[in-house]
């Protein structure tokens, strides 16, 4: 089922998420298959529950789409449930990032350039994984929205107060991607 994303100035992308209970097994998988269906429709490469309103520690990425440009992305897909970081590395790098939830803005943001994530999967395994380049990108930005953290939070200044007028402007609901969208204000 394709869900509505909530966007920018919704109050559920500013909350902390809480720990997913993993006993409603049947439950959590259909949320994360909903997950991964709202990012396919709406073309994007990740997305974070409480990006559909759920203010739980779960989030989906799918680079498969991106291989060309990211060779380290071939067969990339994850789903995670309570994902938490056991390493970051001090080594940084940029990439420019977008958010489903930010419709048309984008900004070059640095963060560690590897990772390693300790996570529950699909099949209810717990499991460890180390990611670098676009992969390791992706989770971060997901990561982040359990701690309702926007990407736009960590633009250099200057490009922030070049992106006020725009953010303001989605705020109020003055934009109109070609998927579903909402607001919780
Ligand atoms: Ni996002």
């Amino acid at each position: 089922m394709i869900l509505p994303i909530y966007l920018y100035g919704s109050q559920v992308l500013r909350k902390a998420a809480e720990e997913s209970a993993l006993d409603d097994r049947e439950g959590l998988t259909k949320l994360i298959g909903d997950m991964v269906e709202t990012m396919h429709h709406a073309d994007g490469c990740g997305l974070a529950a409480p990006q559909v309103g759920v203010s739980r520690r779960i989030l989906v990425v799918d680079g498969t789409d991106l291989v060309d440009r990211y060779p380290e992305l071939k067969d990339f897909h994850r789903e995670m449930i309570n994902p938490k970081f056991t390493f970051e590395s001090e080594e940084t790098s940029s990439y420019e990032e977008g958010c489903l939830s930010i419709p048309n803005v984008d900004a070059s943001i640095s963060r560690p350039a590897r990772i390693r994530v300790r996570y529950v999967n699909p099949a209810f395994e717990e499991v460890e994984e180390e990611f670098g380049g676009f992969a390791a990108r992706m989770i971060q930005h997901e990561m982040d929205h359990l701690d309702g953290i926007l990407f736009v939070d960590r633009a250099a200044p200057i490009r922030r107060k070049m992106l006020t007028g725009k953010l303001m402007n989605i705020a109020k609901g003055n934009v109109h991607p070609r998927y579903r969208v909402k607001s919780d204000k």
